[in-house]
């Protein structure tokens, strides 16, 4: 079965799964190839890291693989960025997308708070805590026109994303 609605559930999915191994086996084989082999690790395009690295001139990224890190200094999951502090950075930060992204940005937030500029690339799900919590009336907020093409993909996300920019002791 392959019709619009069983694509809906299965992008949803998509969007709310960590590893790609609970993604192989929620997803019918057809539409895990489309998403996995496309936007694996939904990195962040070249152009569009490039753009905002000439504004913000980026030190840091914290939560990357060695194969698609943004900057010289970085973490993995094997140091955790979560846990690391990122004082005085100026941070590029697209989260993983699953569960815990929550955590990522309520760590940008508290991190701006001790002096890291943190610009995010995170999916435009506004009616979401984190949003509410962490981002609206403390971040500036730019959204995205049209989808991003994540990876080497062709297709574009099935969701929409803006850019949240947590400004170093930023006081409203
Ligand atoms: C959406 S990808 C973005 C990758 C890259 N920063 C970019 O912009 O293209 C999120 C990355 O976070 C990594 N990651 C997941 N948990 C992490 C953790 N606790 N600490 C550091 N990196 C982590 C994943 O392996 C994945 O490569």
């Amino acid at each position: 079965m392959n019709n619009d609605k069983s694509n809906i559930l299965n992008q949803t999915q998509v969007e709310n799964c960590e590893s790609n191994s609970d993604l192989r086996q929620k997803l019918p084989r057809k539409l895990a190839v489309h998403f996995l082999s496309n936007s694996n690790e939904w990195e962040t395009p070249q152009y569009l890291f490039d753009e905002l690295n000439k504004e913000f001139n980026f030190t840091l990224d914290p939560c990357c693989s060695v194969a698609n890190k943004k900057c010289s200094k970085y973490f993995t999951i094997a140091e955790d960025g979560l846990t690391q502090s990122w004082r005085g950075e100026t941070v590029f930060m697209n989260p993983p997308y699953g569960r815990e992204i929550g955590k990522w940005i309520k760590k940008a937030y508290e991190e701006s708070l001790n002096g890291a500029t943190v610009v995010c690339l995170i999916p435009a799900r506004t009616d979401t805590s984190y949003w509410h919590d962490y981002i609206f009336n403390k971040a500036e907020i730019r959204f995205l026109r049209g989808r991003v093409k994540f990876g080497d993909g062709k297709n574009s996300a099935p969701f929409p994303s803006a850019i949240v920019i947590f400004k170093a002791n930023f006081t409203g």
